[in-house]
């Protein structure tokens, strides 16, 4: 059977890494034992998938080490590497004794038609079973939360949901199209509201957050607005995006103002405590914020939380590097009289499942995701793009001129005619 898939190059080759190049290889003719056959059905693309391509070579991340690259057609694992992606896929073979052929599964895949992924022989239950990682470390950054570091940080990675038992799915094309495009980015903004929560919001009651048309800062400023309105906190939350993503960001209606880039100057230090959320990684705006912001110490935490401008588009603002260097440098910290931490979910979800019960932990994700459904379902329009050559167009366009916000885009490598959508999949 043919496989066809999406690799880029890998920056150590030297090569162009925002070059797409689609393999077509051979699949194996039998499973080895302990693996599964996954056909990757579609995937949701944003500037996340971009963020994993940057740090596909960083070594505390290795983004394009959770799935290898073909052997074939001048690619291999050691010059190509495949984006990850999320997306819903139907098991199409298994040499697995507890999972079955049909079965529908949702997880951190890759961009290709079919995927072969090993399977944990005891990590299988019925909500997920585990890809082992073993030449992947267990931990990526150090960031300790102040309560205690977590190890399994790189757990939701290596999870494969199972559709049949998770209380989220619905089996609709809408339904999964928004899983696609929001699942993992809403969970960080839900555990960065919850983290931020869980410290009193560091005694700050305004929040500026960058890249706010991006779906993970406006899900954030969505989560802030819910927690405003049910626990009456007075709370603002300002919105910093670029000139063109004006209009798209204030339509949303999820921030109290917005500002540019340009007119970030306009903001108040004096007006209360700020946190400083920050979604593009941007140093240079970074550095223009904590000089604003001065000594007044009014500015009482900035929190790293995404890099939408290491896209390969972006002006050349980011300090970090998305270059044929391997050894890929975070971007500078700013410095200032104020703290600077990194939020990184799979950490701070470890803490919590120590503290909670894992039904309660669900019941609280599914209320909220029931919530975003019923609430977001509109606020991007879902554009699909399907088979390879298309799929190569877009990835080329979203490397030159950066993601746009008013798009949902979901990406599948089959075409048209081949897009069957199961009229049933089997859960
Ligand atoms: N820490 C974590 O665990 C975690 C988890 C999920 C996501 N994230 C990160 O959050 C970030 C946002 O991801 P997303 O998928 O939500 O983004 P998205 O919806 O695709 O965001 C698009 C926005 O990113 C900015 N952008 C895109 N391309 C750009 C370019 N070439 N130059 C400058 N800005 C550009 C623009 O925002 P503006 O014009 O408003 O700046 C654009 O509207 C990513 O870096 C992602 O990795 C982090």
């Amino acid at each position: 059977m043919e496989n066809l898939t999406l690799c880029v190059s890998r920056p150590s080759s030297g090569q162009d890494p925002h070059k797409p190049v689609l393999v077509k290889s051979q699949l194996l003719a039998k499973l080895p034992e302990n693996h599964v056959l996954i056909k990757i059905d579609r995937f949701g693309f944003s500037a996340n998938n971009i963020t994993y391509q940057a740090l596909g070579e960083a070594p505390h991340f290795r983004y394009f080490d959770f799935h290898l690259a073909p052997r074939a057609n001048g690619a291999t694992p050691e010059t190509h590497g495949l984006i990850p992606v999320w997306g819903f896929g139907t098991v199409v073979e298994s040499s697995h004794p507890r999972i079955g052929v049909g079965e529908r599964v949702y997880g951190y895949f890759a961009p290709t038609k079919y995927l072969l992924v090993p399977v944990s022989p005891s990590d299988v239950n019925k909500f997920s079973f585990y890809i082992p990682r073993p030449h992947l470390p267990p931990g990526t950054l150090v960031v300790t939360y102040r309560l205690q570091p977590a190890q399994e940080n790189r757990r939701p990675y290596n999870q494969v949901i199972r559709c049949v038992s998770d209380d989220q799915y619905d089996p609709s094309p809408l339904a999964e199209d928004l899983t696609m495009l929001y699942r993992p980015l809403f969970w960080t903004a839900f555990w960065c509201e919850n983290w931020l929560n869980a410290f009193s919001y560091r005694g700050a009651d305004s929040f500026l957050i960058s890249s706010a048309s991006a779906k993970t800062a406006f899900c954030l400023a969505y989560l802030l607005d819910k927690r405003r309105k049910a626990e009456e906190k007075a709370i603002k939350v300002v919105g910093l995006t670029s000139e063109c993503n004006i209009a798209f960001t204030s339509g949303l209606k999820l921030y109290d103002s917005i500002v540019t880039l340009e007119s970030s100057g306009q903001l108040k230090p004096s007006t209360g405590k700020w946190l400083y959320i920050d979604v593009a990684g941007n140093d240079k705006l970074n550095k223009r914020i904590a000089a604003h912001f001065g000594g007044s110490g009014s500015l009482v935490a900035c929190v790293q939380l995404g890099l939408t401008n290491l896209s390969p588009s972006a002006p050349a603002a980011s300090s970090t590097k998305f270059t044929t260097n391997t050894t890929l440098s975070a971007p500078d910290r700013l410095s200032g009289p104020f703290e600077t931490e990194q939020f990184f979910m799979p950490e701070w979800l470890a803490v919590q499942r120590k503290k909670l019960r894992v039904d309660d932990i669900r019941a609280m994700q599914t209320k909220a995701w029931q919530g975003l459904v019923r609430d977001g379902k509109d606020w991007v329009r879902i554009e699909h793009v399907r088979g390879g050559p298309d799929i190569e167009r877009a990835y080329r366009k979203v490397a030159e001129q950066g993601t746009d916000p008013k798009i949902g885009m979901i990406w599948s490598l089959w075409n048209d005619m081949e897009f069957e959508r199961r009229a049933s999949p089997k859960l």
